[in-house]
């Protein structure tokens, strides 16, 4: 395999930081996977070494680290929901001494943008010993948890070159809910999904997001100018995004931050809240709008200066941002947009270096 890498992909051109690029790529990257997983029939084109592994297995375990690992969480969803495949999703360094009971056909599947990951990688050595099969979704085909692996998907998302992934997650996201309904369809299963279509409606949205860039910077001062902490909240899906979205503004802005489950906030995180404490809340899933918004109030209650991110539909005129309508179960596609932007300009404002934040690599290649 050669990458083809085009001269444009590894310069920042207008674009102040490849962050900022990355993020506005991240319509075409979707087109860009809808063109490569479809055929000329506008069905699904996977490799059908891939769809029979996938419907041979009784259990998939999903390994990967950092933002990946926040994509196999939602792929998790994806897998289980449509396609009936039980999955586990595990973080790359934990797996390898705390490795759960396997089941009697598992099929690994790692996660992970560069396909350098050493933690990723010292499972894959583990597990090909025991003789089980491995998929990796890399955007590196040529990388080393590809070659190692019995099968490749790729992500085509284009180099990324700016620490805090962004496209990456998202093509990730894409890419395994493509492989979920492939899954599905090879089993003979019913669905009225269509990914390719759903998600070029999600390009459409990710791109009216990236058009209005001044709400979020604007969101962003508001929110992150002087605080130390920042909490994110979201249920089901959504709490899935929270992770990612308090990870991004960690990584770049140095602000402490965590994602947590709405309902989990009165356990003990709600402690911490203090006057003016930012909480950011993404309420996507119809089925639980109201529980969330309960848990927006209990926080403004305490002080909290509160921000709501909601799906067009369960909005209310207080929220802070309204996401258009996207399919229900690709709502982190277009919800975690808003949460990379607030990263950037809370980044931006305290200026840190957005594309190379202290002590982080793009690629851990040490365990
Ligand atoms: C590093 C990067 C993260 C990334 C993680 C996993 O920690 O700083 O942004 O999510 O590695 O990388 P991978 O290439 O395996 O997806």
């Amino acid at each position: 395999y050669t990458a083809q890498i085009d001269a444009t992909d590894i310069e920042k051109g207008t674009y102040p930081h490849f962050m900022l690029k990355e993020i506005d790529e991240q319509p075409p990257v979707i087109r860009r996977i809808i063109q490569e997983y479809q055929d000329d029939h506008d069905n699904i084109k996977l490799d059908p070494e891939v769809r029979q592994a996938m419907r041979d297995t009784d259990r998939v375990y999903i390994i990967a680290a950092g933002t990946s690992y926040h994509a196999g969480l939602v792929g998790k969803q994806f897998m289980e929901k449509l396609a009936n495949v039980p999955v586990e999703v595990h973080i790359a360094s934990e797996f390898s001494y705390n490795m759960p009971l396997l089941s009697e056909k598992p099929l690994f599947v790692f996660i992970s943008q560069s396909g350098e990951t050493a933690d990723s990688r010292s499972v894959l050595v583990r597990i090909k010993e025991l003789g089980h099969p491995a998929l990796t979704i890399t955007n590196v085909p040529g990388s080393t948890l590809s070659r190692e692996a019995n099968y490749t998907l790729h992500l085509h998302a284009g180099p990324e070159i700016a620490v805090a992934s962004t496209k990456a997650y998202t093509a990730q996201i894409a890419v395994l809910a493509i492989l979920a309904v492939d899954t599905a369809k090879a089993k003979g299963l019913d669905l009225d999904f269509d990914p390719l279509q759903e998600l070029g409606i999600v390009a459409s949205v990710m791109e009216s997001l990236t058009d209005q860039k001044d709400e979020f910077e604007m969101l962003a001062k508001e929110l992150f100018a002087e605080t130390r902490n920042a909490f994110f909240i979201g249920r089901g899906m959504d709490y899935y995004v929270v992770q990612e979205a308090a990870l991004k503004l960690k990584e770049i802005s140095y602000i402490q931050a965590e994602g947590f489950a709405g309902g989990e906030l009165k356990h003990g995180t709600i402690a911490l809240i203090e006057d003016g404490t930012p909480v950011i809340a993404i309420n996507t899933q119809a089925n639980v709008n109201l529980s969330i918004r309960g848990n927006v109030q209990e926080v403004a209650a305490r002080g909290a200066k509160t921000c709501v991110v909601s799906l067009e539909g369960l909005e209310k005129d207080t929220d802070s941002f309204v996401v258009p309508q996207v399919h229900e179960l690709l709502t982190p596609l277009v919800s975690v947009v808003p949460m990379q932007l607030l990263a950037y300009y809370a980044a931006l404002h305290r200026d840190c270096d957005v594309d190379k934040p202290r002590n982080l690599a793009k690629s851990v290649t040490v365990e």
